[in-house]
C-alpha cells in the first residue's frame, strides 16, 4: 500500500452543458444552469487550499460552430492548481444532457486513459446522474473513493411533471430518459461514500425516493453564493432610484416595507401574502407591501401562469382596497434589487418569501447579507438558511394568522429586529461562501480518502507477462464461438494465420474447467487471456495463471448467503446446480413468466442491503456478481492493466453477460443470432451488428474493422 497522500489530487466530473472559467454562458440554455457555476467555483477554491495537490473540472470536449472554440480546447487553466480538462466522447457537436446516455461508456474509457496518463486522483467527485453514473464507473474500478452530488433528481421531476399533467409517461420518458437517469442515480448513491447535498430538505424528501437511500452518508454543505453586491444600508446615503419608483403607488412611502421577490408563479404564493395583509388593519397601518412579481412590459403579454398571478393579485388590491398601500413596480434594473433590500432595511421593513415550497432560497441570503430580517416558509431550503443564521422567523405558508402574527413581531420589536438584521449580515458571510463549504468539503472528504487505501491501480511497476500483443480478440463462449462447426474451424484457421501479434481471449459465463474441456473437445488452442464465470475470475497465458489482484479487486460487498436468502424463494427462480456456482456468482435459471422483472429483482437485493450487479442472459439464465465484477470492469481492468487502448480490443458476444464488455471504447461485434437482451445496444456507437451467426459473425467483424490490418471504425463516422 502506498502512503497516505499529504495533499490530495481531486476529479470533480460534470459532463453536460457549457463549461468554460472565463465568462461561463449561464442561462444559455436548460442545461447551463447553476451546475456549471458550482462546479466551477468548487474547483476554485479547492485548488486554492494547500491540502490539494490539484483539481481537475473534467467535462466534454465539444467541437461544434455553434458554440465557442473554447469548448474544443483539451485544457484550460482557471486559477492556482485548477483546471478544466475536456475529454471527447460520442459526437463532437454540442449536445442536450438527456442525448449523451449511450455515449457515457465512451467516456469511462477516455478518462480511463486520461488517469494513466496523468495519474490517478485519491478522490472522484460526479456531478448529476450521467457524470454520477461515469464516475461511479471509475471509482469502482480503480477503487478509489466515490462523492456525488445529484444537483437535481430525475424522480423529483418526474413526478412534478407527472402531477403538471402536461404530457403522458411515455412522452416524458421519451424526453427526459427518466429510465436512464434513475438507474443512473440508484448506481451513483450506490457508489459514493459521501452524498453533497445543499439542504436538508434534499435529503429529507428527494434522495429518499430511492433505492439507495443512505442518509449517513449524506452530508449537507450549502454552496458558497456570490453576495458581493448585498450589504447593508449605510446610515445617511440618498433614496435610491427604485425607492422613486415606488412614489407613485404609495400615500406613506416613509412606512416600513413588507418586501416580495419572485417571479410570478402560483408557487410563490404571492395571493396569500395579499390577503393577509388587506385582512389585517394593523399591518396595514404599520407597513406599506412591496411585491416585485418579476419584469414585464405588457401584461397581456405573460405566459398564462404569469398572467394568472398577476391577475389574482391586482383582484385582491381592488377586493381589499389597498390602493396607497401596495406597490407593484412593472420592471427594475439588475441593480435595483440590491437597492431595494437595503432601502427596506433602511426603513426598518421584513423581507417575506410566502412560497408553497422553496428548494434552496437565495433570496433569503440576499435579504439577510443586505441587514434586512427575513420571514420565510418552512418548506424547503428557508429551514436551513434560517436555522444556521437566526436571521427571522419560519412560517407555515398557509397558515394566515401565523404569517401575521410574524409580520407584526417584526414590525413591533425593534430589539428583535436589530438582532435578526445582524445575524444575517454575520451569518450569510460565515455559512454561504466557498470558503466555508470547501472547509468542511476538505474535512469530510479527507476523512474518507484517510479510510481507504490507495487505489492499487495506482502500481504500475507490475511486470507484463502477456506477450506483446498489438491487439486482441475477445469472444464469448455460448452462442457466439460455439454454434456452427464450420465456421468455428475458419476461425481457428484465421487465428493461426493471424501472426503472432494478434492474442486471442474467451469470456465467458463458464465456469473454468468447463471451457478447458471445451477447449480440448474441439482441439482449440489455448487462449492467452480466459475471463471466466461472467467476469468474476481472470486467468492468463498458456498456463493459465489466476489474477489474484482482480479476485481482491472484486471481493468487497460481497455476501452470497444474503443474496440466497433474499433470491431463493421468488417464484420462478431455480438455483444452477451447484457446480455453477462459483466463489464470485450466484446462479439461477428462472422463469421469465413467473419471476419478477429484472428491474424488481435489483430493488429487492438493493432493499436488502447488498450491493450486487444483476446480470439477464438468453432470457433465462440469472446472474449475481459482486458490484466491481461483471464483464464491463473484468475487460478495462485486463486492458488498463496491460496496456491495451480501448482500441486494440475486438469484443464478440451474442447476450446479457456480454453487454457490459461490448459497451465503451472497444469494438464491438453482436453475432447474428443475439439474444433480445442486447437489442438496446444498437444505440451504442462502436458495436457492430454483424449478419453471420456464430463464429462467422465474429469473422465478418473482423472484417467490418479490418481488425487484421489497418483497423479502421466505420461505425464512428456514422455519427
Ligand atoms: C453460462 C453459465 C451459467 C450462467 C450463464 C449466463 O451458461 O454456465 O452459470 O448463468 O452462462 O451467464
Ligand atoms: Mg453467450
Amino acid at each position: 500500500m502506498t502512503a497516505k497522500p499529504t495533499q490530495l489530487r481531486i476529479a470533480l466530473i460534470s459532463l453536460h452543458g457549457l463549461i468554460r472559467g472565463h465568462e461561463p454562458e449561464l442561462g444559455r440554455d436548460a442545461d447551463t444552469g447553476g451546475q456549471v457555476k458550482y462546479v466551477l467555483e468548487l474547483a476554485r477554491e479547492l485548488g486554492r487550499r494547500e491540502q490539494v495537490e490539484r483539481v481537475d473540472l473534467i467535462t466534454r470536449q465539444i467541437v461544434d460552430p455553434r458554440v465557442g472554440p473554447e469548448y474544443a480546447q483539451v485544457e484550460e487553466s482557471i486559477g492556482p492548481k485548477a483546471r478544466i480538462i475536456r475529454l471527447p466522447f460520442g459526437p463532437r457537436r454540442y449536445l442536450r444532457k438527456e442525448a449523451l446516455w449511450p455515449y457515457l461508456e465512451l467516456f469511462v474509457d477516455q478518462c480511463l486513459m486520461h488517469f494513466r496518463r496523468y495519474g490517478i486522483p485519491h478522490v472522484l467527485h460526479g456531478h448529476y446522474a450521467d457524470a454520477g453514473y461515469a464516475g461511479a464507473q471509475l471509482a469502482r474500478l480503480l477503487q478509489i473513493p466515490y462523492v456525488f452530488t445529484g444537483h437535481s433528481l430525475g424522480r423529483v421531476k418526474r413526478e412534478r411533471l407527472m402531477v403538471a399533467k402536461e404530457s403522458d409517461p411515455q412522452t416524458l420518458e421519451h424526453t427526459y430518459q427518466f429510465s436512464a437517469r434513475n438507474e443512473a442515480e440508484e448506481i451513483s448513491l450506490e457508489t459514493a461514500s459521501l452524498v453533497i447535498t445543499s439542504t436538508s430538505q434534499e435529503v429529507k424528501d428527494q434522495y429518499e425516493k430511492y433505492e439507495h437511500y443512505q442518509p449517513d452518508r449524506m452530508e449537507v454543505i450549502p454552496p458558497g453564493v456570490e453576495l458581493g453586491a448585498f450589504r447593508p444600508p449605510d446610515a445617511d446615503g440618498p433614496a435610491p432610484p427604485i425607492a422613486e419608483r415606488l412614489e407613485p403607488f404609495l400615500r406613506d412611502p416613509s412606512k416600513p416595507i413588507i418586501l416580495a421577490v419572485a417571479r410570478p408563479d402560483s408557487r410563490k404564493n404571492f395571493e396569500t401574502l395579499v390577503e393577509v395583509y388587506g385582512g389585517s388593519k394593523k399591518l396595514r397601518e404599520l407597513a406599506n407591501l412591496v411585491l416585485v412579481m418579476g419584469q414585464r412590459d405588457d401584461l397581456r403579454e405573460l405566459s398564462a401562469g404569469g398572467r394568472r398571478v398577476l391577475l389574482n393579485v391586482l383582484t385582491l388590491i381592488d377586493v381589499h382596497d389597498l390602493y396607497g398601500q401596495v406597490a407593484y413596480p412593472k420592471s427594475h434594473q439588475s441593480g435595483d434589487i440590491s437597492e431595494l433590500y437595503r432601502w427596506a432595511a433602511k426603513l426598518r421593513g421584513v423581507f417575506i418569501n410566502p412560497a408553497l415550497t422553496e428548494p434552496f432560497g437565495l433570496t433569503l441570503l440576499e435579504s439577510g447579507a443586505s441587514g434586512l430580517p427575513v420571514i420565510a416558509t418552512a418548506d424547503g431550503g428557508p429551514v436551513d438558511i434560517i436555522g444556521n443564521c437566526q436571521n427571522g422567523l419560519l412560517v407555515d405558508p398557509l397558515d394566515h394568522s401565523a404569517m401575521e402574527h410574524a409580520l407584526l413581531r417584526m414590525l413591533t420589536e425593534p430589539e428583535s429586529w436589530d438582532t435578526w438584521a445582524h445575524n444575517g449580515v454575520e451569518g450569510v458571510t460565515r455559512h454561504y461562501s466557498w470558503q466555508h463549504h470547501v472547509d468542511r468539503y476538505l474535512r469530510d472528504v479527507g476523512e474518507i480518502v484517510e479510510e481507504s487505501a490507495a487505489s492499487p491501480w495506482e502500481d504500475r511497476r507490475q511486470p507484463r507477462r502477456l506477450p506483446d500483443f498489438d491487439r486482441l480478440i475477445i469472444c464469448d463462449l455460448d452462442n457466439t464461438l460455439e454454434g456452427d462447426d464450420q465456421a468455428l474451424q475458419e476461425f481457428i484457421e484465421m487465428l493461426q494465420d493471424a501472426g503472432r501479434n494478434v492474442g486471442f481471449g474467451i469470456a465467458t459465463g463458464r465456469r473454468l474447467d468447463d471451457v478447458m474441456e471445451w477447449l480440448e473437445r474441439r482441439n482449440m488452442p489455448r487462449p492467452d487471456v480466459l475471463a471466466t464465470a461472467v467476469g468474476t475470475e481472470l486467468y492468463y497465458g498458456k498456463d493459465l495463471r489466476p489474477d489474484f489482484g482482480w479476485k481482491r479487486q472484486i471481493s468487497a460487498y460481497w455476501r452470497p448467503d444474503e443474496i440466497r436468502k433474499v433470491l431463493d424463494p421468488l417464484p420462478g427462480f431455480t438455483r444452477q446446480e451447484d457446480h455453477e456456482q462459483t466463489e464470485f456468482k450466484v446462479s439461477y435459471q428462472i422463469d421469465p413468466e413467473l419471476a419478477p422483472p429484472v428491474q424488481r429483482i435489483r430493488r429487492l437485493l438493493r432493499e436488502a442491503g447488498l450491493r450486487v450487479k444483476v446480470i439477464f442472459s438468453l432470457g433465462m439464465f440469472l446472474d449475481i456478481v459482486p458490484i466491481r465484477a461483471g464483464s464491463d470492469l473484468s475487460i478495462r481492468y485486463l486492458a488498463y492493466r496491460w496496456g491495451f487502448e480501448p482500441e486494440q480490443l475486438l469484443i464478440a458476444g451474442d447476450s446479457g453477460n456480454d453487454e457490459g464488455m461490448l459497451k465503451g471504447r472497444t469494438l464491438g461485434v453482436v453475432v447474428g443470432n443475439y439474444s433480445p437482451e442486447l437489442e438496446k445496444l444498437r444505440k451504442s456507437p462502436r458495436v457492430y451488428f454483424a449478419e453471420g451467426h456464430h463464429a462467422r459473425g465474429i469473422l465478418e467483424g473482423i472484417e467490418y474493422y479490418n481488425f487484421l490490418g489497418n483497423v479502421r471504425i466505420p461505425n464512428d463516422s456514422a455519427e
